[in-house]
């Protein structure tokens, strides 16, 4: 991803591709969600059998079964150009990683700069990766939540555009504490797309600033 100042979209409507490779979950509230001038055109699956293609059958959103080539964290180049090639065939400006099981590495980072959001269930840069409520539970943290950032080459490592916090309860365990993050990352998500759709975030170096209305 190049350093810099980068600009959200700004123009009338901004249509959004999600990449989500399982249950959809936050899929659906984007859909449902209020993203402003950004409108969920696409559902991209790496996966043919997840539970989201059935959600965006019931929601009337269009799918996209993109193989995912030989590897299994991450694309192969070629593969990852194909995604790129169909994202922009589509006249998709925003991509939306929601829940996707593999890495981008190349040719989506390069053609998407600061234009691929991701949700991470933590509070970044704490527990990324997998698992990462269960892992925050059994350090010991006090407070949890959730993250949008915008996708660079590391492990959710790039800007980050939105947070929520929530407290970890005594009785929690890996479950509870994961339904109540999730609820939270329905509510970021859609909110950190309206912000991108309407041209009011800037990524200066890794600082995401917020502009006004
Ligand atoms: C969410 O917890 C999200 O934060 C993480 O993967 C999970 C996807 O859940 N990246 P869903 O498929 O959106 O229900």
């Amino acid at each position: 991803m190049k350093e810099g100042k980068e600009r959200g979209h700004s123009m009338s409507e901004c249509r959004i591709a999600v990449i989500a490779s399982g249950r959809g979950s936050n899929f659906e509230a984007l859909v449902k969600g209020d993203t402003g001038k950004g409108r969920i055109a696409l559902l991209l699956t790496d996966n043919p059998d997840a539970p989201a293609l059935d959600r965006a059958s019931d929601l009337g959103v269009r799918c996209m079964y993109l193989h995912p080539g030989k590897y299994r964290t991450r694309f192969g180049i070629p593969e990852e150009e194909n995604w790129v090639s169909a994202l922009r065939d589509e006249g998709i400006e925003l991509v939306c990683l929601a829940g996707l099981m593999r890495l981008l590495k190349g040719p989506m980072l390069k053609a998407f700069a600061y234009r691929i959001m991701n949700i991470h269930p933590a509070l970044l840069p704490s527990f990324p990766g997998l698992e990462s409520q269960k892992r925050a539970l059994e350090y010991g943290v006090r407070f949890a939540g959730c993250t949008v950032h915008y996708v660079d080459e590391g492990t959710d490592t790039g800007p980050i555009i939105t947070q929520a916090v929530i407290p970890v309860l005594a009785d929690d365990t890996a479950d509870t504490l994961s339904a109540r993050i999730l609820a939270e990352e329905h509510r970021i998500y859609p909110e950190a797309v309206r912000l991108h759709a309407a041209g009011r975030l800037t990524v200066e170096g890794r600082i995401v600033r917020i502009g006004p209305e």
